[in-house]
């Protein structure tokens, strides 16, 4: 019996090709195959030039994402029967440079991400003391730990319309880590934080389409932390306006 098959249409770019183009490649199709499956057998059986990021298979490491079908998605979460039958077009995550076939170049996430200080900040006085607990409540934790849960795959960038058209707008993922810091009872960096993500291209540049929440696969739902943000933000800044007088440091 003639086996089933499906059709993959793959964006193929080399720095030093005048242009981009797709190839098509047949695979053969499986009930329990991602579309990472369809990859690795291309890259296996066909045509090992074939350049792609993964490591996990499992959802966890966040390397694997690509646009499919033009949606922004995990390779390594997607079921070749939900695509069947075909063909499935297999392209580079959206508003970032390529750098080869579907690897693409996160340098500016990462200096976005350096930016927001995504880690516990304390106060100099006490940086260097080691020899305490920083304990903290299960009421404490369920404030940030959804925010927490972020992968850094990008899926949120590539489907965000306003990091599409700015430059250098913090995006997302680094705004809704910036405000899991914020919300963690052991952080005294939020002052720091503020003054970046208040910027013209921190959370004012968001236009709450929600797009970045629908596709993160962890449901980090950064739209919410962005809107929680400006919420924080406003009453901050009245607070500070109508008590100048009180120590926030
Ligand atoms: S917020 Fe969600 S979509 Fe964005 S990088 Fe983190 S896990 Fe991925
Ligand atoms: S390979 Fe790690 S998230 Fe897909």
């Amino acid at each position: 019996m003639k086996e089933t098959t499906i059709q993959l249409d793959i964006y193929r770019y080399r720095p030093d090709w005048d242009a981009p183009g797709y190839q098509t490649y047949e695979v053969p199709y499986r009930d329990d195959w991602v579309v990472l499956d369809a990859l690795n057998y291309v890259k296996e059986k066909i045509d090992g030039s074939l350049s792609y990021r993964w490591s996990c298979r499992m959802g966890v490491c966040g390397s694997c994402g690509m646009q499919v079908n033009g949606e922004p998605t995990l390779t390594c979460a997607t079921f070749l029967t939900d695509l069947y039958p075909g063909p499935v077009k297999v392209e580079p995550l959206n508003n970032f440079p390529v750098e080869r076939d579907l690897v693409v170049d996160l340098t500016s996430f990462l200096e976005k991400l350096d930016h927001v200080s995504p880690y516990i900040v304390r106060k100099e006085d006490d940086e260097n003391d080691l020899t305490s607990e920083y304990s903290q409540t299960p009421a404490e934790l369920e404030r940030y730990k959804q925010f927490s849960m972020c992968i850094n795959c990008m899926l949120c960038y590539a489907a965000c319309p306003v990091v599409g058209r700015v430059d250098e707008f913090l995006g997302p993922a680094a705004l809704a880590l910036a405000q899991r810091y914020n919300l963690d009872s052991r952080d005294q960096g939020k002052n720091q934080r503020q003054d970046v993500m208040f910027q013209n291209e921190g959370i004012w540049e968001c236009t709450f389409v929600g797009e970045c929440s629908t596709v993160c696969p962890k449901h980090v739902d950064p739209a919410g932390a962005i809107q929680q943000a400006k919420l924080e933000g406003a009453v901050d800044y009245y607070k500070r306006l109508l008590t100048p007088w009180v120590d926030r440091s």
